[in-house]
């Protein structure tokens, strides 16, 4: 059983712990986490980087731990062992169904960074709106949307206050193909004019070829392979071909 699609981002300072010269480039750091549920291990021993700029695949089979992953590094669970530290988090979850478009986005300019005039705010929702190509929407109640337009917003309100990171927890699951591809493109769209670092977590191979600059395959609490596009593409392990089929 999958999760509903998250999103997480960055965005609030969080003190680092990262030294700064040799893994300047690096926004997550995971060694050895660990993460038991009674006696069920789930994460065994996975060590992870992500670098800055990139776009992290993260495979596994259902119940592998991908999601239980994600709400470690941003500490919904707590690891039992190990270390994760990042650069930057913060948090975001469904659209305020009370409030239009345009309010669900202001939400979290306005607690984030306080100083900033109704006009400048005006021009942010405006700026984001349109690079989610929903500037028509700004002031619909998200009932009033489609799956794949809530979505959008959620991406939209996430990259409004300017994240480092990005966690995407099945980003396209529920949606049809084309806006499953649609938003597999927004990713990357975001990436590049954002400049974010993300781990997408997606059980949709089409995602994966679009996003993945790197990928990473967990099983049985552990990573079980890492490598980027053509290595996973080309690979004759026979658990590497199940996903790539
Ligand atoms: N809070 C929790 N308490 C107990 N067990 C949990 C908890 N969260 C997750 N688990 C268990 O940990 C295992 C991994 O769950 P997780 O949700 O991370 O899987 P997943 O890889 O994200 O799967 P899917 O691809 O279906 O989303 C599952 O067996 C799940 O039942
Ligand atoms: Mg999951």
């Amino acid at each position: 059983m999958s999760d509903e699609s998250t999103m997480v981002d960055s965005a609030q300072a969080i003190p680092s712990t990262l030294s700064t010269t040799k893994s300047a480039a690096r926004v997550i750091e995971i060694n050895n986490l660990r993460k038991s549920f009674g006696s069920q291990e789930v994460l065994k021993n996975v060590s992870l980087q992500l670098f800055e700029g990139e776009n992290l695949v993260v495979l596994g089979k259902s119940g592998s731990g991908k999601s239980v992953l994600i709400k470690c590094i941003v500490r919904l669970l707590n690891a039992d062992e190990g270390t994760i530290n990042v650069r930057f988090l913060f948090q975001s979850g469904a659209l305020y169904d009370s409030m239009t478009v345009k309010q669900n986005l202001e939400f979290p300019l306005r607690r984030i960074k306080k100083d900033l005039t109704q006009k400048e705010i005006d021009e942010k929702v405006e700026e984001v709106l349109e690079n989610v190509g929903l500037s028509h929407a700004v002031d619909k109640m998200p009932s009033q949307l489609s799956g794949g337009m809530r979505k959008r917003i959620s991406l939209a309100r996430t990259i409004i206050v300017d994240p480092m990171i990005m966690l995407y927890d099945e980003p396209t699951t529920g949606l049809d193909p084309v806006t499953s591809g649609e938003i597999s493109l927004l990713i990357n769209d975001v990436q590049k004019k954002y400049k974010t670092s993300s781990i997408i977590i997606t059980h949709d191979i089409k995602c994966v070829h679009t996003t993945a600059d790197r990928i990473i395959l967990l099983l049985d609490g552990e990573v079980y392979h890492e490598g980027d596009l053509e290595t996973f593409k080309m690979s004759t392990d026979v658990l590497i071909k199940s996903f790539f089929k």
